[in-house]
């Protein structure tokens, strides 16, 4: 049986009970985060604890203890249950009440975390994926890591009825992200990807992909455009915390690259490998 954290305590999974009248339960009013951990090692900590406090700070929700003991609780978790590849999952809501849209004058936040295994998928990051292209239907502040999934959910459904693994939603003509993964495309050249605005999440993936095509040299835009462009983009690939860096080779009936990972996603793939290498042999 697995360890969950459950606030400040550490309590086998079955322990781990949600009141009926929880906020995050009723009303989805809570935040969470999906931290990577390779060679048992969390990845970009800290960029997913800066996001986590900003969404705390959105909702105004407060922390339920200071950041730096949620930190060293995800790390005595993943020790707990051996977790050597995988994410732990953390989400907080503002706790319970009797049911109210109002915020409670005093409740306790509620903290839970737990850790999943999860093996890279390599087949899938070398061959590329097909996509679904949806009208994004979510709300106006996708900015914000909140529990309130319901547009992403549906789309993501919707994509996995129609034979694709993740959709590309689409506000009017404008591409602005996946249900679960930022979008990016490559023209000329370009590295082109939603600017991180209240139309997307701005995911840790994201920034990293843009730092390391920085240092790469690699042109970016970071712009609205349009789903004309993605269609005729040369390249095409989603990230996340569980995609990685995957290739997009087909949109709906549109092959992109004539269905195959294009160089540059290949080339920000290899380094984000690298990258993953080397915090193995820092584990060592
Ligand atoms: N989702 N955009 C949306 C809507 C997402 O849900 C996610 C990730 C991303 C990518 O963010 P990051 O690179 O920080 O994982 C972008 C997670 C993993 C999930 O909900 O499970």
């Amino acid at each position: 049986m697995s360890t969950i954290l459950y606030n400040d305590q550490f309590v086998p999974r079955k322990e781990g009970k949600v009141d009926i009248e929880d906020r995050g339960y009723q009303f989805g009013d809570g935040i969470y985060e999906v931290f990577r951990v390779y060679h048992g090692k969390v990845f970009l900590m800290e960029w997913h604890l800066d996001r986590l406090q900003r969404s705390i700070k959105e909702l105004y929700l407060t922390l339920p203890y200071p950041i730096q003991q949620i930190e060293k609780n995800i790390y005595a978790l993943i020790e707990k249950n051996g977790l050597i590849e995988g994410t732990v999952y953390l989400q907080i809501t503002r706790g319970a009440t009797s049911r109210n849209h109002l915020f409670p004058t005093n409740t306790n936040p509620v903290l839970i975390a737990y850790t999943t295994h999860l093996k890279r998928e390599e087949a899938v990051v070398k061959d590329g994926i097909k996509v679904s292209l949806l009208d994004d239907i979510r709300w106006l502040r996708c900015d914000i890591k909140t529990l309130n999934l319901l547009g992403n959910v549906l789309n993501k459904e919707k994509a996995h009825q129609e034979g694709s693994s993740e959709a590309i939603q689409h506000r009017g003509d404008i591409v602005t992200e996946g249900c679960t993964s930022n979008v990016f495309i490559v023209k000329e050249g370009v590295l082109i990807t939603h600017q991180a605005d209240h139309f997307i999440l701005n995911g840790i993936t994201r920034m990293y992909v843009l730092e390391l095509a920085t240092k790469l040299g690699i042109k970016i835009e970071e712009r609205q455009y349009t789903i004309n462009e993605c269609l005729q983009a040369d390249e095409v690939f989603i990230t996340s915390t569980g995609a990685e860096v995957t290739p997009v080779i087909q949109i709906k009936d549109h092959l992109i690259n004539q269905g195959k990972p294009g160089p540059i996603t290949k080339q920000l793939f290899s380094e984000f490998e690298n990258e993953i290498k080397r915090m193995e042999k820092v584990s060592q």
